[in-house]
């Protein structure tokens, strides 16, 4: 019986091909055993022959791998958009990776923009709801480009998608040791979607009894991720300010360079990215840092039940951040490829 995983690596746009090879080396290095298939989905294929995703594309990814690597999508030269829309949110839409996990650690002081910050003081994760809200794409444009045009973007809010991700949420603080989930919205203008994460939220506390729920208005938690970000351990929140808390989060764990995340529903094949996007500016130029895919690259081995190497590959990284082996983003002076062969070179170690 064979044990090993199969990867499915997308490394897409700008230095998203460039981070993806990296962190595939370094996963490589873990002793992980894990076979990788690579697809050229992107702008260039796009451009090539019009192909975003495949036919069957999604159910091929649920059948025959174990997990997802990608890298990043968005290119000038596709103004619409659409490759990403179709590849990256066809992944999180079509295969229901309903929950975005996106650690926010301290690797060094160093990294931090607030003044005194500790290490232990920056140690918590959100989880965005990934399928539903304003990112479903339910509106459209009534007289369009008149005077008197009308635009509506609908917030969609199940009960079945509201529920399952503050579950997620509980079980992700119990089985990480956490003691409390805080569930963040903007219950006190929009009421309707509101009042629906909050009775929710209530009621699937419950059944977590050691877990402590608490509540906070999404701006009130900007302003608490910035003053007193250590009271903060498992946030769980909406689609749309899940994206924005996010990038604060990532401000403060040393930019968007330093962010993992995975998009996951439990049981199936997930999906596991760096936050950032393809950064036209530097891609091509060795530049990129690649910490965001190694870290991605970790959570997914988490994921995949290969802890010890996960571990391993974490703490390379760690040892990277305070020996400055990093990328100029966060103080360094390598590139990505010298940066993470170091890692790898650790890893291996
Ligand atoms: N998940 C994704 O694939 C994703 C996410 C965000 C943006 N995008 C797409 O990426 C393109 C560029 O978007 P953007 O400029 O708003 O965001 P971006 O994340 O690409 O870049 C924002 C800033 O961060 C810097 N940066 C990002 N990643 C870095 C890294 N690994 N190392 C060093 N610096 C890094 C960039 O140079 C830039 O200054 C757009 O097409 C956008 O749609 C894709």
């Amino acid at each position: 019986m064979t044990t090993n995983k199969r990867i499915a690596v997308v490394p897409g746009d700008g230095i998203g091909k460039e981070v993806i090879p990296n962190a595939v080396e370094v996963l490589r290095a873990s002793g992980a055993d894990l076979e990788f298939a690579h697809f050229d989905w992107g702008a260039d294929r796009y451009l090539l022959d019009g192909t975003t995703m495949p036919a069957g594309g999604f159910d091929m990814l649920a059948r025959d791998f174990d997990a997802i690597l990608v890298g990043a999508l968005g290119d000038p030269r596709i103004p619409s958009n659409i490759h990403a829309r179709d590849i990256l949110l066809g992944m999180r839409f079509q295969m229901d990776l309903y929950a975005n996990v996106r650690p926010v650690r301290l690797l060094d002081e160093s990294l931090c923009p607030l003044k005194n910050a500790r290490l232990d003081d920056i140690n918590f994760t959100v989880i965005r709801e990934n399928t539903e809200g304003l990112y479903a794409g339910m509106g459209g444009n009534f007289k369009f480009g008149t005077p008197d045009e009308i635009a509506t973007q609908e917030d969609i809010n199940t009960r079945k998608g509201v529920e399952r991700v503050i579950r997620f949420a509980f079980d992700y603080a119990r089985a990480n040791g956490r003691r409390e989930v805080l569930m963040s919205d903007k219950s006190n203008v929009m009421a309707y979607a509101g009042s629906l994460w909050q009775r929710v939220f209530k009621e699937v506390a419950r059944d977590y009894d050691d877990i402590t729920p608490q509540h906070m208005l999404v701006d009130a938690l900007c302003l608490q991720m910035v003053r007193e970000p250590q009271s903060l351990e498992v946030i769980v929140t909406n689609n749309m300010f899940g994206d924005i808390v996010t990038d604060l989060a990532a401000a403060l764990q040393g930019g968007l360079g330093m962010a993992a995340s995975g998009n996951i529903h439990p049981g199936r094949t997930s999906m596991f990215e760096p936050v950032h996007g393809s950064a036209p500016p530097i891609a091509g130029k060795n530049m990129a840092n690649p910490m965001g895919s190694i870290l991605s690259g970790a959570m997914m081995l988490a994921e995949l039940g290969m802890t010890a190497q996960a571990a391993k590959i974490e703490a390379a990284v760690v040892d990277a951040v305070r020996e400055k082996k990093t990328t100029i983003d966060v103080g360094g002076s390598m590139g990505t490829r010298e940066c993470a062969a170091w890692i790898a070179e650790r890893v291996a170690r």
